[in-house]
Formats: structure tokens, sequence, C-alpha cells
């Protein structure tokens, strides 16, 4: 058994749907099991690029088993234009299987979603405004639809009679903003049945039993990252689903004693999209160096992301709260024309001069926190296109050595730029 999670190890946006996509040639299955269409994951094949949001990476290789797991939150539109898209490039998409399980963000969820954010003045989370907390909030609040609703009239009436009056009540009064009749939603529950229809997997109880019965080689595609996890995140400023290594089992519906490997994506430095907490970030010329080499800008909203020194007092806390078994280290390509790079090792408390080798969780403390770093020297020199591990430069090995040291787990994998053939791989989890 090599079943295989790829979580992003800091706040989104580490590169996972690269490595995802690298790894994808040597599986049988590759399965998306949470977030919804708040993810960008790009992926660059021979100079083309490719971004997705609900569709799992895999989809770009033939033969493959791909599933959007029961974990996850469906925006119709965005699904219906993403596919649309990679149709018209000529992807196939008869490997591509929906969980009837599978939650469904309604025109509502987004309305909220936006509302929200654009009242909340300083207290806001800065979304994608995609519906995410409002779908989740449903689920969980058993107020919601799933996939599977689609298909019943008489259920879909029913459940729409019990949520439509109160959300109603809840859009006019509360939101002041446009209420849904039922006429309306069952049209757009409609059309959207019959979008869904191919994709959707009745029997995935069966196809993904006889996968692990035949040994099938299992990836799962994670979204954001475990700092954004709902649990274990900077709270309130979080996502809403489990993006930590557990969260493969839950959203998935393949439990946690089938998968391996956890390999926790991060970046050789730090980004950060939307509010909150962010112990090494540079709002100096350095955190604006690596945004422009970086091209530090959101996939799904355009937004500038925040920039920080790499931080393995947090990776040391994913590595936890993840599960992670390796790393997978993204963009140090980045850092070819640095002098010095710095990695943080501790916090210290400006109030008492504490020092804080391990993460602490109440992010009430964090503005009190400045990070204690160690220095290394740059390598100065265009790493982006070398293919094995002996042929980069020693102050490169020297940076990796020390991120494995501090961090604690292996690194496996190396990225040294965008494309599929920019990465060093020094073991495989498939092989
Ligand atoms: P994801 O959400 O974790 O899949 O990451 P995104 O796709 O949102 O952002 C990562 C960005 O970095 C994408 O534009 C990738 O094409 C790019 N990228 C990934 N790995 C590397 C790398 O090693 N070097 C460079 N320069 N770019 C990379
Ligand atoms: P990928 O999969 C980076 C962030 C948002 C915001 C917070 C909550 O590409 O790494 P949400 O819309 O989920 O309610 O927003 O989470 N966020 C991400 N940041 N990458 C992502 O996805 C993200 N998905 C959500 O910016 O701070
Ligand atoms: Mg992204």
């Amino acid at each position: 058994m090599k079943n295989t999670v790829v979580v992003g190890a800091q706040w989104g946006d580490e590169g996972k749907a690269k490595i995802t996509d690298l790894l994808a040639e040597y599986a049988d299955v590759i399965i998306r099991y949470q977030g919804g269409c708040n993810a960008g994951h790009t992926v660059v094949v021979n100079n083309e690029t490719y971004k997705f949001h609900l569709i799992p990476s895999g989809v770009l290789y033939k033969n493959k088993f791909c599933f959007i797991g029961a974990g996850t939150v469906i925006h119709p539109e965005t699904f219906l234009k993403e596919s649309q898209e990679l149709i018209d490039r000529g992807v196939d998409l008869s490997c591509l299987k929906i969980s009837p399980l599978a939650s469904i963000t309604l025109p509502y969820h987004i309305d909220i979603d936006g509302i929200s954010e654009n009242s909340s003045g300083k207290n806001k989370i800065g979304t994608t405004k995609k519906g995410i907390g409002p779908t989740y909030s449903d689920k969980i609040g058993r107020h919601g639809l799933k996939i599977q609703d689609l298909y019943d009239e008489e259920l879909l009436n029913s459940r729409l009679d019990a949520i439509l009056p109160l959300k109603n009540k809840i859009l006019e009064k509360v939101y002041q903003t446009k209420t849904y009749s039922k006429e309306e939603m069952l049209e757009y529950c409609k059309k959207y049945a019959e979008i869904f229809k191919p994709y959707v997997c009745n029997e995935w109880v069966s196809e993904l039993s006889k996968a692990i019965k035949e040994d099938k080689k299992i990836l799962f595609e994670g979204a954001q990252g475990i700092m954004l996890d709902i649990d274990y995140g900077t709270y309130p400023f979080v996502t809403s689903s489990n993006p930590i290594g557990g969260g493969a089992a839950t959203g998935s519906g393949i439990g946690p004693t089938h998968i391996k490997n956890v390999i926790g994506v991060t970046k050789a430095y730090v980004t950060r999209v939307g509010e909150g907490p962010f112990i090494t970030e540079l709002t100096d010329e350095i955190g604006e160096k690596i945004r422009t080499i970086g091209a530090e800008f959101g996939t799904t909203t355009g937004r500038p992301r925040r920039c920080g020194w790499f931080d393995a007092v947090l990776s040391k806390y994913c590595v936890l709260v993840g599960g992670l078994t390796q790393m997978a280290i993204t963009k140090i390509d980045v850092f070819n024309n640095f002098d010095e790079i710095k990695i943080c090792v501790a916090y210290k408390d400006i109030r008492n001069g504490q020092i804080y080798k391990d993460y602490p969780t109440n992010i009430n403390i964090h503005k009190y926190l400045e990070p204690v770093y160690e220095t290394l020297k740059g390598w100065k020199s265009d790493i982006s296109n070398i293919k094995s591990f002996s042929d980069l430069p020693e102050n490169t090995k020297s940076y990796l050595k020390k991120v494995e040291e501090l961090v604690g787990i292996p690194v496996k994998i190396i990225s040294v730029g965008p494309d599929r053939e920019q990465t060093i791989i020094l073991e495989n989890p498939f092989k």
C-alpha cells in the first residue's frame, strides 16, 4: 500500500497542484477531498498553464479515476466553466467522477459570503467570496443540499420547503438582500442535475473498495493549507474545511488505515492571502522582491499574496497536526539571486523575552511574537534547470539540510520551477 496525500503545509498556494500533477502520473486514483472553488491550482506542462479550482489536477493524464469526494463543496457555475474550458482544450473528462455526497454551493451562499465580508470592516477574513463558509455552515447545520438530492424530485421539493422559508427570512431581514423562490431554485437544480449527471458516481463505494482491494495507488489532492484548517489553523482567519492530512480520510471516504504517506508541500518562503496573523511576514522591500520574483498573486482572486521568510516553527506544527511524513519544497529558485536567506527557528515574546520553539496556537498573542532567525548564505546562481540533487550548489544543499533538520522530516521532492520537468524527485512514494 503506497497511498499518498498531498497537503499544503502553510497558508495555501504552496504548489500542491504541481506536486499532485507530477505524482498523478504514477497513481491510479486521484481524489480531491475538501474545499471548493476557493482553491486555485496551477499546473504547467510544456509551457502550457492549466488552472484548476474543483477538478483534480490528475485529469491531465489518461485512464486515471479522478474523484471529487464527499468533503468538497461544489459551485455549479464554476464546475461548468472549468469542465468546459478543459474539454475545449482537448482534455478528456470521461475519467472524472463526483461523489453524490458532495455538498452544493447555492447562489445565496455566494451572496452571504460577499455581504459578510463587505460589512465586517476590520474584522473581515479576506475570503475568496466563493460561498465556502456559508456552504459548509449549512452542511454542518444540516440545511444543505448534496449532489444526490438533485435526482429525487419529491425529496428536493421537501428539502427546499424546509430550507428556503428560513433562509429567505435571513436573506431579507439580516442580509437585506434578494430572496430566492422555490420555482427559481428548482429550475436551478434541474439545470445542474443534467450538467452533473455524466459525472455522478453512485457506485463510488464499489469503485473505491475495488481500488483498495486491488492495491491500486491512490493519490489524495489537498486544497488550501494546514494553517487554514478550521480546527488547527489561525481561527477565525481560516477556511471552513480540514486541509490537514486527516481531512483526506473524512473527505474522500477512504479511512486513515489506507493512507501511507502524507507529503507536506511548503514553499521556500511563506505566503498568505487574506487577513490573519503571519509572524514572519515581510512588509519591506525583501517581501516585495519575493512577491515580484515568485509572481505571488492569487490564482483565484488575483490578490497580491503577503510574503515572508520560511517559518520552521510553523512547519514543525504542521508535521504534528498534518501527519506529515515528508516534505516537498517548492520555489527555491525564487532565491537564485539572494545574498542571504533567513529561516525562522523560534519566536520571541516582546513583552517578557519568552522563547517559543513550538508553535503557540493562541493567535491572540501572535502580535507580541517576533521571529528569531538563522541566516544562511544564498547560492547566487540559476538552479531552475538542475535535474539532480548532486548538481545543486553546495549552499542550496546546506539550505535544504537545515530545513530538514529544523522541521524533522525529510525533503523528498525539490521543485525549482513551475514546469513538470523542473523537479528533483529524491524518492517517489509510488515507486
Ligand atoms: P497550489 O494552490 O498549492 O496548487 O499553488 P498555486 O498554483 O496557487 O501557486 C503556486 C504557483 O507557483 C503556481 O503559479 C505554480 O505554477 C508556481 N510554482 C510551483 N512550483 C514552483 C517552483 O518550484 N518555482 C516557481 N518559480 N514557481 C513554481
Ligand atoms: P489553494 O488550494 C490560499 C484563504 C482566503 C481567506 C481564507 C478563507 O489554492 O491553496 P474562504 O474563501 O476559503 O472562506 O477564505 O482562506 N484561502 C486560500 N488561500 N490558497 C487557497 O487555496 C485558499 N483558499 C482559501 O484567502 O484568507
Ligand atoms: Mg492556489
